[in-house]
């Protein structure tokens, strides 16, 4: 295999870096605390280029594509994994439009996307279709030149402060996957309404809302693709999406690690600094190990992306890994700061709070091993016998 960072790539991760030090970290603990959403945090990072990362330069974007962007937001995510989520989203709502979009579309939408001028929002999951988006009840139905969007979608993030949505609804009378078509709503269409803010355990400075559609009647034109392609449309923005979690995953498993590192090397118990203990010791080993294994998975995804081959099954291995490293990175950080670990003191409880969502949105561990499964063996079912 033949990878290297190239040096734009590597200017992309020292800006991110930078921007994230002195913009983000200062503030993180607080906004969190707080809950608050970072209006002016996120504007900045759309005035760097950092929510619209796969839009190319023809339509005004800067086309630094996944692995230039998994950089970023790894360093993003470091630093305020809230931020790295909102900038993950903001990414993945720049997919449907890049890979199904018209060309009105595409102009209409785009540079504004890519310039952080106008946020972007993606509305799959409903209160009883989570794992399954097949079982979804939203229903868009055509009248004259107009689609009339009735029902309700949760756990949007940034809902409340998008200005565009992707959203998944039924338009065919087919059960299922088929019937489902792709969207465009723009805040303030009438009966498109905002609803509740999720209280969560972590992520706090993310903004989680539920979006009610009554009678919302949107142009024809803002359909994504085809009648009956909204389920494609849906999974293959979530194919990037997962990359997007999976970048998020490494870096707060890599703050986790530093938070670690920096304790025990000063913290001194019988006598000795308690990173002197080879108890102390293998844990940083292994949680150092994961990390980059899971940033070489998450890269490798990434790496495929920008190459156009087909990375379904990489993105939800790199998601499935490199979350469930966060976690555990997450445990042995909390667990070397003993008591001063479970208290707010410590940047660790956050970290904690933080890497659990990774392992539940876009997709659980369960359903990214249905995916990496399915897709091996229909690689290893096609492949001919010797
Ligand atoms: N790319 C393109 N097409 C795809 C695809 C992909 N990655 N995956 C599936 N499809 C196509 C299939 O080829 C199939 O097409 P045909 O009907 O033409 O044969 C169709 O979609 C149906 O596919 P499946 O039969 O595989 O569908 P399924 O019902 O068995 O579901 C699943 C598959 C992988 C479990 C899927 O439902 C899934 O990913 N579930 C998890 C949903 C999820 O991740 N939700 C997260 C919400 S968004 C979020 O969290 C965002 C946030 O704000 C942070």
């Amino acid at each position: 295999m033949a990878f290297e960072i190239s040096n734009e790539q590597e200017m992309i991760r020292l800006m991110a870096r930078d921007f994230a030090k002195k913009e983000l970290e200062p503030m993180a603990a607080r906004w969190d605390r707080e809950g608050t959403f970072p209006v002016d945090a996120v504007k900045k990072m759309g005035e760097l280029g950092l929510l619209g990362m796969m839009v190319p330069p023809e339509l005004d974007g800067s086309g630094a594509g996944a692995v230039a962007y998994s950089l970023a937001l790894q360093e993003i995510a470091a630093a305020c994994a809230s931020c790295a989520v909102t900038m993950s989203v903001a990414n993945l709502s720049t997919e449907p439009l890049l890979k199904f979009g018209t060309k009105v579309q595409k102009d209409k939408w785009l540079a504004d996307l890519a310039a952080g001028s106008l946020l972007g929002a993606f509305a799959l999951t409903e209160p009883g279709a989570g794992s399954d988006p097949g079982s979804m009840t939203t229903r868009a139905v055509l009248k004259k030149d107009k689609y009339i969007i009735n029902g309700a979608k949760v756990f949007i993030t940034h809902g409340q402060y998008a200005d565009i949505i992707n959203v998944i609804a039924r338009t065919g009378q087919e059960k299922g996957t088929r019937g489902l078509s792709a969207f465009i709503v723009e805040k303030g269409t009438p009966g498109f309404t905002v609803g509740s803010r999720e209280e969560k355990l972590g992520l706090r400075a993310s903004n989680t809302v539920e979006l009610i559609f009554e009678d919302c009647e949107i142009p024809a034109g803002n359909l994504l693709g085809n009648p009956g392609e909204g389920f494609k449309v849906a999974m293959m923005a979530l194919d990037s999406g997962r990359i997007g979690i999976a970048s998020q995953a490494v870096g707060i498993a890599r703050a986790c690690l530093a938070e670690a590192v920096s304790y025990t090397g000063q913290r001194r118990q019988f006598g000795k600094t308690i990173d002197s203990f080879e108890a102390i010791r293998f844990m940083i080993a292994d949680a150092a190990t994961k990390i980059e294994a899971a940033s070489w998975l998450t890269l490798a995804a990434a790496d495929r992306k920008d190459r156009g081959l087909r990375f379904t099954k990489e993105a939800s291995m790199a998601k499935l890994f490199a979350s469930e490293t966060a976690n555990a990175a997450a445990y042995m950080a909390l667990q070397v700061h003993g008591g001063y670990g479970y208290t707010r003191d410590y940047k660790v409880e956050r970290l904690y709070r933080d890497a659990r969502a990774t392992t539940i949105y876009e997709g659980t561990s369960e359903i990214q091993r249905i995916v990496i499964a399915r897709e091996v063996i229909s690689e290893q079912g096609s492949a001919s016998p010797s």
